[in-house]
């Protein structure tokens, strides 16, 4: 099953989407995390990603749906989690020509549903292994006390640049003004199911689990 989760910055889509690729086998297909990697790549293209990222902003239609695409058509597994992606009602729309191009369909739209007072003190507290992407929280999933990573080991641990108060601000602003109406589209469609992203991590995951059983 293909599904899609959806939240402002810092409602959890990361650590539940590791946790389905581990447990149910599936794929993860997180825009941020393929703009992470052409940040790094030198190229123009890189350098203007990695300005609009730092800000907070949204990157092009255009950029995302380029990279999605590539993924859908190259990458296989029992079932893709779609991960900040899409962001826009023309992301959204785009996905589903995509899915259909590949004969593929939607099961699910999660909504994941934290107030923003929380969103600020999670994303503040973040870091994340720098070898595996293990997500930690200092307060709720602190990096142990010896100092490695309980997925892979890795020692080294970093935080990302777009997770201060003033991106944040930023990135909130462009999530309800952009990525909200998402959740009456998905409605609309039928596809739409709300968690509670304020529950603690295994709250959360049992509630995925229910919609994508139900679904
Ligand atoms: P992206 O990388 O997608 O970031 P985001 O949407 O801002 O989401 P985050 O990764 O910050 O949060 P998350 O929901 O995954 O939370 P996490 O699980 O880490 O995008 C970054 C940027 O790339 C965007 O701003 C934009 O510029 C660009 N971009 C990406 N996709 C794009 C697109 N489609 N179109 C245009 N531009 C795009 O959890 C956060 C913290 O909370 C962690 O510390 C975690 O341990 C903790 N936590 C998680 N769950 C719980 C829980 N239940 N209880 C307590 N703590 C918890």
């Amino acid at each position: 099953m293909n599904i899609i989760l959806l939240g402002p910055p810092g409602a959890g889509k990361g650590t539940q989407a590791r946790y389905l690729v581990e447990n149910r086998g599936m794929v993860q297909l997180s825009t941020g995390d393929m703009l992470r990697e052409a940040r790094t790549s030198g190229t123009e293209m890189g350098k203007i990603v990695a300005d609009v990222m730092d800000r907070g902003q949204l990157v092009t239609d255009e950029i995302v749906i380029g990279l999605i695409r590539e993924k859908l058509e190259t990458v296989k597994g029992a079932g893709f989690i779609f991960d900040g992606f899409p962001r826009t009602l023309g992301q959204a729309d785009a996905l589903a020509t995509l899915l259909a191009e590949e004969g593929q369909e939607l099961g699910a739209a999660i909504a994941m549903e934290v107030d923003d007072e929380a969103l600020v003190e999670r994303i503040t507290a973040r870091s994340t292994c720098g070898t595996c992407g293990e997500v930690y929280n200092d307060k709720t999933k602190p990096i142990p006390a010896d100092g490695k990573c309980t997925n892979c080991g890795g020692t080294e641990f970093k935080r990302r640049a777009d997770d201060n108060e003033e991106s944040l601000k930023t990135r909130l602003m462009e999530y309800y003004k952009k990525t909200s109406p998402l959740i009456g589209y998905y409605y609309a469609k039928g596809l739409l199911a709300t968690v509670d992203g304020l529950a603690d991590m295994a709250a959360v995951r049992a509630a995925i689990a229910k919609v994508m059983d139900e679904a």
